[in-house]
């Protein structure tokens, strides 16, 4: 929130003084320029590991705002690999919004990555997610669901030897795919050394870019964005 703006004593004023001194209220100036310029553009928040969670945070504080504009004029944000943001409170201040304003909002998620599964949630207190999950598994199968499985990463014994086979299953991929399936799945020398770093600390080497590119350019989902976002949508109602 510091890194998007937010002030000290003040929080998140309408106007900010000093506006060109907060990422958001510059952010926010801009786009408002850019969209008056061009009627029929849309824009996209996106973005990796924190950038995702500022991603989200800057539309949750447009929401704040009631910056219906600016929230009309937005296709979706989409965040890879971002941690928790907020606790259930926010959630349903979000849900609510996300609904009101039509806002898409997609959290990709890929196996094993830590990131999504901290800071810990425990259900009621901390933190939570929300927003739809599209969960990207190593072979780059794609599901979407509300939570990634594990959602906690330490939270179960047995996942210690499920993280390490899968582990083994993404070195295996590493050398064997690019024979198998095409250069699309060549690995530099870096990634396939942290491959094997991942054998020890399999969420970290799962949080990098490359699994994120590569899962959403190579991977699969079993219907398409929208039908399945439906789906979603009338389950929860
Ligand atoms: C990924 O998910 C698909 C579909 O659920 C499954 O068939 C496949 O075995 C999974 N791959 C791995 C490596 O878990
Ligand atoms: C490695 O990949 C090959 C080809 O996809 C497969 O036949 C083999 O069973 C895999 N081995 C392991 C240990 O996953
Ligand atoms: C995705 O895989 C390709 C190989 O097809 C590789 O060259 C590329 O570096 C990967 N993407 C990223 C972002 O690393």
């Amino acid at each position: 929130m510091k890194a998007l703006g937010l002030q000290k004593r003040k929080g998140w004023p309408e106007l900010g003084s000093n506006q060109n001194k907060y990422a958001y209220y510059e952010i926010r100036q801009r786009l408002r320029k850019l969209l008056q310029k061009n009627k029929n553009a849309k824009f996209i928040l996106t973005g990796h590991s924190l950038g995702g969670a500022l991603a989200i945070l800057f539309l949750t504080v447009l929401a704040i705002h009631e910056e219906e504009w600016l929230m009309d004029k937005l296709e979706g944000v989409y965040t890879f690999g971002q941690p928790r943001v907020g606790d259930n409170q926010l959630k349903e201040y979000m849900e609510k919004k996300l609904e009101q304003y039509d806002v898409r909002y997609f959290r990709f998620v890929y196996c094993n990555d830590i990131v999504p599964r901290v800071p810990y949630d425990d259900d009621n207190v901390f933190f939570t997610h929300f927003g739809t999950c599209y969960y990207y598994n190593s072979s780059y199968e794609g599901k979407v669901i509300k939570e990634e499985p594990n959602k906690n990463y330490f939270s179960v014994p047995w996942t210690f030897v499920k993280l390490r086979l899968n582990a083994i299953w993404e070195l295996n991929r590493s050398f064997i795919f690019p024979y198998t399936r095409g250069p699309e799945y060549k690995e530099s020398w870096l990634m396939k050394t942290m491959r094997i770093f991942g054998l020890v600390f399999p969420g970290l080497v799962a949080h990098m870019p490359q699994d994120y590119v590569n899962a959403t350019r190579l991977g699969s989902l079993p219907l398409d964005l929208q039908s399945t976002m439906h789906q979603l949508d009338s389950k929860v109602n």
